[in-house]
């Protein structure tokens, strides 16, 4: 409790990743893979090896952009510093990792793949309208892009932070998260180059003794078609949610435009 503190004052953070509570949520996902680390086990190594077929496919680049990278711990950083001279790694906050600041081929760039956070901080009266997204797609070095388990966790820390500010209506608040996550996909599929997706699809909520509680599909809409693979992710344990609960996912991965 107190390292997870003492980090939270240490680690550079944009005023909006601090407000809207990115940076506390990315100290607690690492603390809860420490916790947990049995659970994740397999959906990291799941996640990781799915990356690394499509690389071994493309042959690797000139520049691969993960988006929602955090400490990469889904993701084959030895293995894309290999394929590719230079691996960005795109996140909303980046915590302390002496292997990652150290490696000269990969460059950390904070940025809120929403477009909407900088914005809440000073309205946080009212659901903004997404805004549709086009960073680096007018870069021709970019051979790769993948979206690292966070298309639906886009919607999740606005919608906390404006919960505190304003009445949201569940359903306007669903549709909100919708579109968020619709136009993340419409950001990936403008590239020209082969775009992986690692994404949670259904999200089941366990109650403290352990019965189902909710199960919500995450996916619906999205026009995503046939997932490549598919596997669950033990993400919390019973006991250990909020309150005791637990949470299981159904995560899917997709791949496009490979070359034939
Ligand atoms: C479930 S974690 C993914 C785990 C991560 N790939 C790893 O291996 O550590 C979701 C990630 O998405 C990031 N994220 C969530 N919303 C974001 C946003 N609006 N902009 C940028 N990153 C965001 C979080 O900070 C977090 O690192």
């Amino acid at each position: 409790m107190f390292a997870e503190a003492l980090e939270y004052l240490i680690t550079p953070a944009e005023p909006w990743a601090r407000k809207l509570g990115y940076l506390k949520e990315s100290i607690a996902i690492r603390a809860r893979h420490r916790r947990c680390r049995s659970d994740w086990a397999e959906h990291l190594t799941r996640s990781n090896k799915f990356i690394e077929a499509i690389i071994k496919k493309i042959g690797g680049g000139d520049s691969v952009l993960v988006l929602g990278a955090g400490t990469c711990l889904d993701v084959p950083i030895a293995i894309l510093c290999s394929a590719f001279k230079q691996v960005y790694l795109v996140d909303a906050v980046h915590l302390r990792s002496w292997s990652l600041s150290r490696n000269r081929k990969v460059k950390r760039i904070v940025k809120d793949l929403t477009g909407v956070a900088d914005y809440l901080i000073t309205n946080s009266q009212r659901l903004p309208s997404p805004p549709a997204i086009d960073w680096f797609l007018d870069d021709p070095r970019i051979d790769l892009v993948v979206s690292a388990n966070t298309a639906p966790q886009l919607g999740a820390m606005p919608l906390k932070y404006l919960s505190r500010h304003m009445e949201i209506d569940m359903a306007a608040g669903k549709m909100f998260e919708a579109v968020l996550m619709q136009r993340h996909f419409q950001w990936l599929n403008s590239f020209t180059c082969p775009s992986v997706i690692l994404c949670d699809a259904v999200r089941t909520m366990f109650d403290p003794d352990g019965s189902v509680c909710s199960v919500e599909s995450l996916l619906d809409q999205m026009e995503l078609g046939f997932p490549a693979e598919k596997w669950d992710w033990l993400v919390a344990p019973v006991g250990e949610e909020v309150g005791g609960g637990g949470m299981k996912t159904e995560v899917h991965a997709y791949c496009d435009r490979l070359p034939a």
